[in-house]
């Protein structure tokens, strides 16, 4: 097609070219010079209008061996940003583009890129790409970009570490399909595609597992995007960061409440228990002082007598109960010594194994004769051992096997003490309850349900920890830490 063009328009094209501070030249099929601009004649310091190209350009005898001209002649098609090289220019780039007339290729124009400002372009280039990637690199959250197909293109050192899969295994063959579980990732890109979780095409604090290399599940908060190329959804975007450690910390800090909350509802059933103890003290005595007196002074007859007794050895109990309390509270006084703990735990037994509840029952003892001295009280802490031991006795029914162990803690700052049994185990509601002052399972008579709250209250005077449990397979399990520096 030829343009109709006034004079005035030929003339400001041609001043235009002259404008042009790059390398231009016209030439023929056979690669003489038709005509040039400004810029050329100025570097050349000549008109070269009429010469080879070849020659001009390259000193050469015949065209050059790559020369675009021939790709153009042949192809029909502009050659862009080709590139060759010559002997005595190392490397030059040129675009050559055909100049048709009535649909034959009659001339060539050659436009040399100015190489200097190309190479700084794309050292530029190289050098913010390179930024970039390390930038995506170093980032504290994992990121990963996938193509249409889901195909992973960004993955960079997080998104590894939480995964599992290194940069290349991931780049190599994963899809965004295999790193979201159930359908995941086409979740994901639902909820991106629709208005309603942070805009259009964004989706953001949105928490969903990655399913790890070795199959783990591995809860994360993601941020997304997909990436738009003029208007058309080429790709997406997601930065996301592991929330493991968020939710262990979380459930630390609700079990250290729950700890405290019980730790606060001991202290208050405490200073209640020691309380109505206190009151109930007086009368007790009053009542044990008053039918040992009727027992002597009086001539009673037997029944009388065996009435008297009964009263007497209730109000023993009575004031046994009443002991028990105080100690819980800690209202009374003890002293404190280095002590041994596997003595005292082996004195216990020594009480214990030959009463009748014990005759059918296995003990195993695992104590570790590493461990060293715990100041503490060895009268208390024994009352601690026998509670749990008798327990484990009543729940298994006489029948099973009781294992105590003691050991030293993995950071070497505490004595731990292992007790556990055969028996069903405590279930799920009774649980929360154990140390409770007064809670007791037991039918009455029984149990007062102080046993367990009594020991709760010597071990937190040792500034220990008691925890119960049950053990997976069955039977209970109470643990007993106390510090060796308290
Ligand atoms: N080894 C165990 N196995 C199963 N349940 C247990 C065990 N140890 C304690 N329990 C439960 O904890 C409750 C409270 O125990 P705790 O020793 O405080 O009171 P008790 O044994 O009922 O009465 P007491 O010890 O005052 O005679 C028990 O009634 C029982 O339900
Ligand atoms: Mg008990």
């Amino acid at each position: 097609m030829t343009i109709p063009r006034t004079e005035t328009e030929k003339e400001y094209l041609i001043r235009a070219i002259d404008a042009l501070d790059r390398e231009m030249i016209v030439i023929s099929p056979d690669h003489r010079i038709l005509a040039t601009n400004r810029y050329t004649i100025e570097k050349r310091g000549k008109n070269i209008v009429g010469d080879v190209c070849y020659d001009v350009f390259h000193e050469r005898r015949s065209p050059c061996d790559d020369c675009p001209a021939r790709r153009v002649l042949h192809d029909g098609k502009p050659v862009l940003k080709d590139s060759y090289r010559s002997l005595q220019e190392s490397e030059q780039r040129v675009s050559c583009y055909p100049i048709y007339s009535e649909g034959v290729i009659t001339a060539l124009l050659m436009v040399d890129f100015d190489l200097p400002r190309l190479g700084k372009l794309e050292e530029e280039l190289r050098r913010s790409n390179a930024f970039l990637k390390n930038m995506i690199n170093s980032a504290v959250d994992g990121v990963i970009a996938a193509d249409r197909r889901g195909k992973i293109f960004i993955f960079n050192q997080s998104a590894a570490e939480v995964s599992g899969y290194s940069i290349d295994e991931a780049l190599d063959r994963l899809y965004i399909q295999n790193i979201y579980p159930d359908r995941g990732a086409w979740d994901i890109m639902k909820k991106l595609r629709s208005d309603e979780y942070g805009g259009r095409g964004k989706l953001k604090e949105y928490h969903v597992d990655v399913l790890g290399k070795q199959g783990e599940r591995i809860p994360i908060s993601l941020y997304a995007s997909i990436i738009y190329e003029e208007g058309r959804e080429v790709g997406s975007i997601g930065f996301f960061h592991d929330l493991r450690t968020r939710i262990r910390l979380k459930k630390e800090l609700e079990s250290a409440q729950i700890q405290l909350l019980q730790n606060e509802k001991m202290a208050s059933l405490g200073k209640l228990a020691a309380g109505v103890a206190h009151q109930l003290n007086n009368p007790l005595g009053g009542i044990m002082l008053y039918s040992r007196l009727i027992q002597e002074e009086y001539a009673l007859s037997e029944p009388a007598v065996a009435d008297l007794n009964r009263i007497l050895r209730d109000a023993e109990r009575c004031r046994d109960i009443v002991k028990e309390l105080l100690v819980f509270a800690r209202q009374t006084r003890h002293e404190k010594q280095l002590l041994d703990v596997n003595k005292a735990i082996s004195r216990t037994l020594f009480l214990l194994e030959k009463q009748v509840l014990f005759q059918n029952i296995i003990i195993e003892t695992r104590l570790s004769m590493n461990i060293p001295m715990v100041l503490g009280d060895i009268q208390q802490l024994s009352h601690v051992f026998m509670n749990i031991i008798l327990n484990a006795a009543q729940a298994m029914e006489g029948r099973g096997k009781l294992t105590i162990s003691s050991m030293l803690s993995e950071d070497a700052q505490k004595v731990v003490i292992t007790i556990s049994d055969t028996g069903p185990g405590i279930p799920e509601d009774v649980l929360p309850h154990v140390f409770e002052p007064f809670y007791t399972t037991k039918e009455e008579g029984q149990g007062t349900g102080l046993g367990l709250s009594l020991a709760y209250g010597i071990v937190e005077s040792h500034h220990g920890k008691i925890l119960a449990g049950n053990n997976p397979d069955s039977g209970s399990v109470f643990v007993i830490e106390l510090p060796i520096n308290p």
